[in-house]
């Protein structure tokens, strides 16, 4: 079946399988690579994409569902050669170890600041609950959260603080 949906503000288009996943589509039809893909049973959130601003585990939708919806992935994050405060946060407060989870975690705390942009710790906390992350220890990817909220778009940012 042709589906067509809109990815990082591009229109996209491809005739696949009804039951392909969302997270194989954009992996293997628009090789776009940077959404993960680590448990296939709804528990890791390394497929974390944003679906018309929210996040959603694109390995629990079908590409169909998508289609006709706007969805965000790691590669949309970078405009224009700026990072965005979450990927600045995650360099400043090293918010990764291996990285695995790392694009997921970063579309779940982007949405979570569009929706507040200064959340405290405990939302911060519930926000990722969902994912799961093997190195940091999660205290890390807070901190870098807080750093984006801190130092959102447009504010003095690549600074060594
Ligand atoms: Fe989707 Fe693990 S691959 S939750
Ligand atoms: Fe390795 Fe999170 S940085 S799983």
């Amino acid at each position: 079946m042709q589906v067509s949906m809109t990815v990082n503000g591009k229109e996209v288009s491809a005739d696949v399988e009804p039951r392909m996943l969302l997270v194989h589509f954009l992996r293997d039809e628009l090789h776009m690579t940077g959404t993960h893909w680590g448990c296939d049973t709804s528990n890791c959130g390394a497929c974390v994409v944003t679906v018309d601003g929210e996040p959603v585990k694109s390995c629990t939708m079908l590409a169909a569902m998508a289609a006709g919806h706007e969805i965000g992935t790691v590669e949309g994050l970078e405009v224009d050669g700026q990072l965005d405060p979450v990927q600045e946060g995650f360099m400043q407060c090293h918010g990764l170890q291996c990285g695995f989870c790392t694009p997921g975690m970063m579309l779940t705390a982007k949405a979570l600041l569009e929706r507040n942009p200064d959340p405290d710790e405990d939302t911060i906390r519930e926000a990722i609950s969902g994912q799961i992350c093997r190195c940091t220890g999660y205290t890390t990817i807070v901190r870098s959260v807080q750093w984006a909220a801190a130092h959102p778009k447009g504010s003095e940012i690549g600074s060594s603080s």
